[in-house]
């Protein structure tokens, strides 16, 4: 199977072609990125002489149709994909995730190609803390921010597209993704980045706002199920039942690295910040078998956290820029 990778030089999409070129190797990879800010060629390095790279834009409708027309499958990651990001300055967000969404679906239903879109529960909104709902298939969309917003369009492009056009394509809406390759503008990444190198972690208003965490494999194998077992038109949810507020990770973080458990500095919040978000992924396990690997957050921090030991000059870079941004925005 020829598979087309958008957004394959970011994070997920990083570990989804490592991990996929080990899980089935007989499929052909051809990655395009367009090597924003988040996305780097040296991430894909150690398997540069096993896939095609092409460096493009997909808001670039002719390369799109080029790329797909050459394509059995897509699996679309690309994407601008950081909240404090988009409320800084929303039109990348609009460009690459709507219209470079349009553009592959376009491509898609010319060519009769099968796709699956990547998204994230961010677009259901939030739920409170007390609430013991979680979100599923049904929960209306309600975004609240530029990213959430963006996400949400696409999604709504895609599920059109499928009904007017019978395209043949799957969605899965994941919550918050946790590993190696993870850009330091993040939450894990930027406290650990921040402890090894003596800053205390930051966190937004009181620390208590809850995120459903997965490990970027767990996420990355329920995408192959999605593409292999999947049933054609349907959305998934992928999550791990790995609630947790920003204060237990502070909390774990500073544990794992040896710090005392009271050196963070609370900061300002993120205007619009949701307070929770929590995935019930029954369908996905029911239909596909699927289940998470990851069961402990602990040990998916203490890998993670080695992770950023051992690559201190993937990330030391990015990070100097990254808090020149945090310092003008005040968080
Ligand atoms: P990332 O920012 O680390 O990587 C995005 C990649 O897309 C980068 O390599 C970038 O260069 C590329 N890209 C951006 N705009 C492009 C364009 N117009 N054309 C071509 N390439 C472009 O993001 P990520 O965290 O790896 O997220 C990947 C996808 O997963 C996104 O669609 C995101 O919404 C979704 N998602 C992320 C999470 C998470 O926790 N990170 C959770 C659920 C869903
Ligand atoms: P983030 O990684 O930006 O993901 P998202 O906003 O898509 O969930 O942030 C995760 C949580 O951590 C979110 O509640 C915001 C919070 N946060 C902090 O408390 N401090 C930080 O320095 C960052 C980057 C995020």
């Amino acid at each position: 199977m020829k598979v087309l990778v958008t957004g394959g030089a970011g994070f997920i999409g990083t570990n989804f072609v490592q991990r996929t070129r080990q899980t089935r190797p007989d499929w052909e990879l051809t990655v395009v990125d367009a090597l924003t800010y988040a996305g780097s060629l040296e991430n894909l390095a150690p398997v540069a002489d096993q896939i095609e790279f092409v460096h493009g834009n997909i808001a670039d409708g002719d390369l799109v149709d080029r790329l797909v027309a050459n394509a059995d499958a897509v699996v679309h990651f690309a994407a601008e994909s950081h909240n404090d990001n988009s409320l800084d300055d929303p039109w990348p967000f609009m460009e690459s995730n709507i219209i470079g969404t349009f553009r592959l679906l376009e491509a898609a239903r010319k060519h009769n190609v099968r796709i699956h879109h990547i998204s994230t529960d961010e677009v259901y909104g939030d739920l409170e803390l007390d609430d013991p709902s979680r979100f599923t298939e049904q929960t209306p969309l309600n975004p609240s921010s530029p990213y959430s917003a963006s996400k949400a369009s696409a999604d709504l492009l895609v599920r059109a597209w499928i009904r007017s056009f019978g395209l043949q394509a799957t969605l899965s809406n994941c919550s918050n993704n946790y590993g190696p390759y993870q850009h330091v503008e993040k939450f894990i990444p930027r406290q650990i980045t921040g402890i090894l190198q003596g800053i205390k972690p930051k966190l937004y208003g009181k620390g208590a706002n809850v995120r459903d965490w997965i490990h970027v494999d767990d996420h990355n194998d329920a995408v192959v199920t999605i593409l292999e077992k999947g049933r054609v038109g349907e959305t998934y949810l992928i999550g791990a039942d790995g609630e947790q507020d920003n204060r237990q990770i502070v909390a774990l973080l500073l544990e794992l690295m040896g710090k005392p458990a009271d050196w963070f500095d609370l900061v300002s919040d993120r205007p619009g910040h949701d307070m929770r978000y929590a995935i019930d992924s029954s369908k996905l396990r029911a239909e596909t078998g699927w289940s998470p690997q990851y069961q402990d957050i602990r040990a998916g921090l203490t890998q993670t956290i080695q992770w950023y030991r051992d690559h201190e000059s993937w990330w030391a870079p990015a990070k100097e820029r990254t808090e020149q941004t945090y310092l003008r925005l005040g968080r």
